[in-house]
């Protein structure tokens, strides 16, 4: 039986299958597997996560007791869950990502959505079932007395289910995410937002990213459920029942990410992009193709940025990587296609015979990414509202000359924004002129303000992340 469980809707492994069969395994993407995998394999904590794809499935089915690490994958204590694909579906596409996803970074265009008619009751019936099917996945691993960490907006109900079924345990919740403000959680159908808060409030531990997103959570559970909260102490009472809530800033372990990034295949993409950009400065993004992220607006920026100073045409190149991300939303298709015409009119605008004023790159390339980071003169991370942003703390840590642009609506904002450029991420001039201020930065004043951001952005790398909440369930 197992001391330490993690559970979360994506784990660090990812399954895609060929045509003939094969299986071919991937590192899971976004801040949470980031975050988790390293500290779960070392500290031999057993995962728990859902079969994403059809590759995820095929692979669990092989694997006794839906244990990949006892079929010879080398993964760490892994346990996948083979949930419905209707049920799964409906639970990750429809509420998580399109609801809960959607309140918490306040996405919604409110004059025609959300609407929470007889169809969305279904779907929250069956992330009522996915929940329960991580509460009894995890009642039946856990050992006596044993630590759980439950993961994400995927599983706010897991928490006081599996409570119900287990007493005997120590449950903690994190949300990877921000918090919505009450009037805006509030869109959510009442039973739901009540469902939700309680569903977390089942924990002994609810853990954020800043202040700023407990302190929103503690608003909800004031506001909606009338609850009992305590600020300065940071507890909250419902149903005689006490929640700690704890804010952990999850950092970068950067001798990891330095070294991963010093590898032979990162420095050959660093030799191939400089030969395609030759000496110009470089503007870099790094995201998923995330509606979140605010990569329209960013590259709306660059445009502005451009035709403002021309004195800047030919000697600069903004590379953006948008990696694919959520695509069986048709929101997240349409934001894709959205990108890529907006760099195509930056092209058509500005290109000449011997300038390329923007790479767009949608594939996936880790290692390629590593090497634009090591690249950058200036790193743009303008999310609308983002839990924390981890590019933001990577940035830094493998370039040590280049200056920050950061939305200060990112989580990273409290920890980063006194040595960051901060923007609003709405403003596209404003945004605009941060990038011609950052790339004006003297030399001097960037290896300053970078010394300081990379020491921020490593103060709580995942393993101390990981451990203070361990020790925060213990007290
Ligand atoms: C965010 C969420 C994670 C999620 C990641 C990638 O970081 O907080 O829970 O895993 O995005 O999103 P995906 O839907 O691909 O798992």
């Amino acid at each position: 039986m197992n001391a330490v469980l993690v559970a979360s809707n994506r784990g660090p492994v990812s399954f895609t299958l060929s045509e003939d069969g094969a299986l071919t395994m991937r590192r899971g993407g976004g801040g949470l597997v980031s975050g988790l995998s390293e500290v779960a394999k070392e500290m031999d904590i057993l995962w728990i996560c859902a079969a994403l794809s059809d590759g995820d499935r095929s692979a669990v089915r092989l694997a006794p007791g839906e244990r990949l690490d006892h079929a010879g994958y080398d993964t760490g204590a892994l346990r996948m869950l083979d949930i419905p694909p209707a049920v799964f579906h409906r639970a990750y596409n429809a509420v998580a990502n399109s609801t809960l996803w959607f309140i918490n970074h306040l996405l919604y265009n409110t004059p025609t959505a959300p609407q929470f008619d007889t169809r969305f009751r279904r779907e929250w019936e069956s992330y009522q079932t996915y929940n329960a099917a991580f509460a009894l996945a995890l009642a039946e691993e856990a050992g006596p007395g044993a630590r759980v960490m439950i993961q994400d907006y995927h599983l706010t109900l897991a928490p006081v289910m599996l409570r119900g079924e287990r007493p005997d345990l120590r449950i903690a919740h994190f949300s990877h995410t921000p918090w919505a403000p009450p009037e805006y959680f509030s869109l959510l159908p009442d039973e739901v937002a009540v469902e939700v808060l309680s569903g977390i409030l089942g924990a002994d531990h609810a853990g954020f990213l800043t202040e700023r997103w407990a302190s929103a959570f503690m608003d909800c559970c004031e506001v909606v459920l009338g609850a009992d909260v305590d600020r300065a102490g940071r507890t909250v009472t419902h149903d005689g029942r006490t929640t700690r809530i704890g804010v952990h800033a999850l950092g970068v372990d950067g001798e990891a990410l330095w070294a991963r990034a010093g590898e032979p295949d990162v420095e050959s993409h660093m030799v191939a992009l400089r030969e395609q950009v030759g000496d110009s400065k470089l503007i870099v993004r790094i995201d998923r193709t995330e509606l979140s992220k605010n990569i329209v607006r960013g590259l709306t920026a660059y445009r502005e940025f451009l035709a403002a100073h021309p004195e800047w045409h030919g000697r600069v190149v903004h590379l953006a990587f948008a990696y694919p991300s959520r695509h069986d939303l048709p929101e997240y298709r349409e934001y894709t296609a959205a990108v890529q015409r907006c760099a195509k009119e930056i092209e058509d605008q500005f290109a000449t015979d011997d300038w390329d004023p923007l790479i767009l790159n949608v594939h996936d390339d880790y290692p390629r990414s590593l090497a634009a980071y090591r690249l950058a003169d200036v790193l743009l991370v303008n999310p609308i509202r983002d839990g924390m942003n981890l590019v933001a703390k990577e940035g830094p840590i493998l370039s040590p000359r280049s200056a920050l642009v950061l939305s200060r609506e990112a989580g990273a904002a409290a920890e980063l924004g006194a040595d960051a450029l901060l923007v609003n991420p709405y403003d596209v001039c404003g945004t605009a002129d941060a990038l011609h201020e950052a790339l004006m930065m003297p030399e001097e004043e960037r290896l300053r303000r970078t010394e300081r951001l990379r020491a921020a952005a490593t103060a709580l790398p995942p393993s101390a992340w990981f451990s203070e909440q361990l020790t925060a369930l213990d007290t």
